[in-house]
């Protein structure tokens, strides 16, 4: 039981990546704070969690554009909890647009809740963690923020490679107080956030790839864990790369 006695706060954990490593962490001891702006996602979620763990589990609806509502949501962990030793920073959107089409409002938005929400998720448990000398932040950057947008739209490539260097800077200032600070990079993953992609692009990406397939959800959720984990105590500012061989660096 790798998170016994360990408090983590999920954002995006109604679906996809972020719930998986919710209930990844939740099955190895950890209690979980469900937070997603999806109300009825988080709380299924936090249902299933409850039922198939012994953990402590609910659900927090919250907007990571909004910095009252992450405060609330970082408020209620504490008190409910105690401590927070675990931010998993998923809440993310994604859109696959041509450059020249996209919008001053489409650009504010995507850099608002991708990076902004990253920023502001950190900044808002960091005064805990550094209390508690101890803490682990993991983001969700991307392959497209280290390459640029080709399957996907240039704001949200800007977006993620904000992520990437937000993940250093936070690494860097916490690091004295023994918090770690990473990123996961993944290449296209199975769930909802591509499922309106055309079966042609997916192929293609799943081409490109010497594994020869996109990733699906257990494939991110592990590197998670581990990177959340005491294990890897001694790593951070690192970007992991999990896209299957596409990219190599
Ligand atoms: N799926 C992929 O191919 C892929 C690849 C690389 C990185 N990522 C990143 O991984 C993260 C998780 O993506 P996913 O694939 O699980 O997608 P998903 O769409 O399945 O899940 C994203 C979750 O974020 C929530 N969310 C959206 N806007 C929010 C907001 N303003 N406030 C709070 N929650 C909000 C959604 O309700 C949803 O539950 C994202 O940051 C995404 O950019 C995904």
């Amino acid at each position: 039981m790798r998170f016994e006695n360990k408090v983590a706060i999920v954002t995006g954990g109604g679906q996809g990546i972020g719930k998986a490593v919710a209930q990844g962490l939740a099955s190895e001891g950890a209690s979980v704070v469900i937070s997603d702006i999806n109300k009825e996602a988080a709380g299924k979620t936090a249902e299933e969690i409850e039922d198939s763990c012994q953990t402590k589990t609910f659900a927090v609806e919250t907007d990571v554009k909004k910095k009252e509502a992450i405060h609330n949501l970082v408020a209620l962990a504490e008190k409910e909890f105690g401590r927070i030793d675990i931010l998993f920073n998923s809440a993310g959107i994604c859109k696959r647009i041509d450059i020249e089409d996209i919008s001053e409002e489409e650009w504010d938005e995507m850099i608002d809740i991708n990076m902004r929400g990253v920023f502001l998720c950190s900044q808002a448990v960091m005064s805990i963690m550094k209390r508690q000398q101890q803490g682990r932040i993991l983001n969700m950057a991307s392959l497209a923020g280290k390459v640029g947008g080709i399957a996907v739209g240039a704001h949200y490539s800007a977006s993620k490679a904000g992520v990437i260097c937000l993940t250093k800077s936070f690494a860097r200032n916490l690091g004295p107080y023994g918090i770690t600070v990473n990123a996961l990079a993944p290449g296209p993953v199975d769930t909802a956030m591509i499922q309106d992609w055309p079966s042609d692009v997916r192929e293609d990406m799943a081409r490109q790839a010497p594994l020869g397939r996109i990733a699906m959800t257990e494939d991110v959720a592990e590197p998670a864990l581990f990177l959340l984990s005491d294990a890897a105590k001694h790593i951070t500012g690192e970007i992991l790369d999990i896209n299957g061989g596409i990219l190599m660096d």
